[in-house]
C-alpha cells in the first residue's frame, strides 16, 4: 500500500515532533507493508515568512490531494503582532474549513503510570476513557466578526444540517464503544444555537436506542470533567466549547503533551497534536512527541483502518512511559529525562514487546 502524506511541520516545536512521529510511522509501515510518498510544505508562521500568508494555494492543493495530512503546530511570538486574519492561526482555521473537516476527535485516557503526576487525585482520574467530538468548521470561530462604533462582535450561527452531521457521527462512535454513552454539551439555558443543538440531538437519539444520551450545560461539564471524569464516554459539542473543554481534559491525562487529535469528515483527514507550538523550548529536542505519535495512531485507525497497528503504537507509548522513558514534561522528580528523538526511538524499539500482546 502506498500512502501519499502531506506533512506540515509548522512552527516552534512543530518540525521536531512531526519528524519524530514520522520515524514512528515509517517503522509501522515497515511492519505492515505500507510505504509513503511524503510532501512537505510550509504552513503557519513558516509560510508567512516564506510567502507572506499562513496558507498558500499550493499547500492547500497538496493537502487536498494527499491521503492524509500530518500537522505539527502553528504560531509564536514572532507573528503575534499581526492582524487576526494574517496570523498563523487563521491559516489553521482556513485549512480546516477548506478541507471540510467538521469533526475533531480528541481522546483522553488515563494512563496508570502517570496517575500520580496528574493535578487531580489518582482515584478520581483512574479509569477515565473519553473522547471529544468537537464541531470544527462552524460556530463562533467562523461566524461574522468585526468592529463597529460600539465595540466588536463575533457571531455564533449553526444550521440544523451542520449540527446533525456531527451529532450523528458522535452517535455512531458511541454505539461502537463498550459504554455507549453520549453526553451532549451546550448552553441551552442561554443560547438559541444550543436549543437547536439539543433538539437535533434528541431527534437523532431515536435512531440510536442503545446509546444512553444526556445533556449537560457547558459550565457544569467543566466541573464534572474534573470531579467525575468517569461519567463521560463520548462528548459531542460545538466548536468553542470543545476547544476549551478539551484543553481542560488534558489535565486528566497528565500533560497536554499527551493529547492527539483527528479532524475528519472532509476531503483529506488531518492529524495534529492538540497542543501548541511551545516556542520557549523549540529546537532544543525537549518537546514531548507523544501527542503527535498518538495522532499517527489515530491516522492508522481512522484513515488506514489498521486497528492492530494503531493499538501497537498506543501500547508502545504506554510501555515506554511506564518503564520511565519520559520527556521533561512527564519526568518524575530527579527521574531521567530523554529528548524528543530518543523518546520516538524508544517507542519504535518497544514494538516487538507490545505487538504480540
Ligand atoms: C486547537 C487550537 C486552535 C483552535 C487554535 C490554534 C486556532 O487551540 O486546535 O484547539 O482554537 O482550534
Ligand atoms: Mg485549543
Amino acid at each position: 500500500m502506498n500512502v501519499k502524506l502531506c506533512v506540515l511541520p509548522g512552527d516552534g516545536i512543530g518540525p521536531e515532533i512531526v519528524f519524530s512521529a514520522l520515524d514512528v510511522l515509517y517503522a509501522v509501515g515497515a511492519r505492515y507493508n505500507m510505504d509513503f510518498t511524503v510532501t512537505e510544505a510550509p504552513f503557519g508562521g513558516a509560510s508567512i515568512d516564506e510567502h507572506g500568508v499562513p496558507l498558500t494555494e499550493g499547500t492547500l492543493a497538496l493537502a487536498k490531494t494527499a491521503d492524509a495530512v500530518l500537522l505539527g503546530s502553528v504560531g509564536g511570538p514572532k507573528w503575534d503582532a499581526l492582524p487576526r486574519t494574517k496570523r498563523p492561526e487563521s491559516g489553521l482555521l482556513a485549512l480546516r474549513k477548506a478541507l471540510g473537516l467538521y469533526m475533531n476527535l480528541r481522546p483522553v485516557k488515563d494512563m496508570k503510570a502517570l496517575r500520580h503526576q496528574v493535578a487531580l487525585k489518582p482515584e478520581v482520574v483512574a479509569g477515565t476513557d473519553l473522547i471529544f467530538c468537537r464541531e470544527l468548521t462552524g460556530g463562533i470561530y467562523f461566524g461574522e466578526k468585526g468592529r463597529d462604533e460600539a465595540g466588536a462582535y463575533d457571531m455564533m450561527r449553526y444550521s440544523r444540517a451542520d449540527i446533525e452531521r456531527i451529532v450523528r457521527r458522535a452517535f455512531d462512535i458511541a454505539q461502537r464503544r463498550p459504554r455507549k454513552r453520549l453526553t451532549s454539551v451546550d448552553k441551552a439555558n442561554v443560547l438559541e444555537t444550543s436549543r437547536l443543538w439539543r433538539e437535533v440531538v434528541d431527534e437523532a437519539a431515536r435512531d440510536y436506542p442503545e446509546v444512553a444520551v444526556d445533556h449537560m450545560y457547558v459550565d457544569n461539564a467543566a466541573l464534572q470533567l474534573i470531579i467525575n471524569p468517569r461519567h463521560f464516554d463520548v462528548v459531542v459539542t460545538e466548536n468553542s466549547f470543545g476547544d476549551i473543554l478539551s484543553d481542560e481534559s488534558a489535565a486528566l491525562s497528565g500533560s497536554l503533551g499527551m493529547m492527539p487529535s483527528a479532524s475528519l469528515g472532509g476531503v483529506t483527514d488531518l492529524y495534529e497534536p492538540a497542543h501548541g507550538s511551545a516556542p520557549d523550548i523549540a529546537g532544543q529536542d525537549k518537546a514531548n512527541p507523544a501527542a503527535t505519535i498518538l495522532s499517527v495512531a489515530l491516522m492508522l485507525r481512522h484513515t488506514f483502518h489498521n486497528e492492530e497497528a494503531a493499538q501497537m503504537v498506543e501500547r508502545a507509548i504506554e510501555h515506554v512511559i511506564t518503564v520511565g522513558i519520559r520527556t521533561a514534561d512527564l519526568a518524575e522528580i530527579d527521574g531521567p529525562i530523554v529528548g524528543t528523538k530518543s523518546f520516538a526511538q524508544a517507542v519504535i524499539a518497544a514494538f516487538d514487546e507490545v505487538a504480540s500482546h
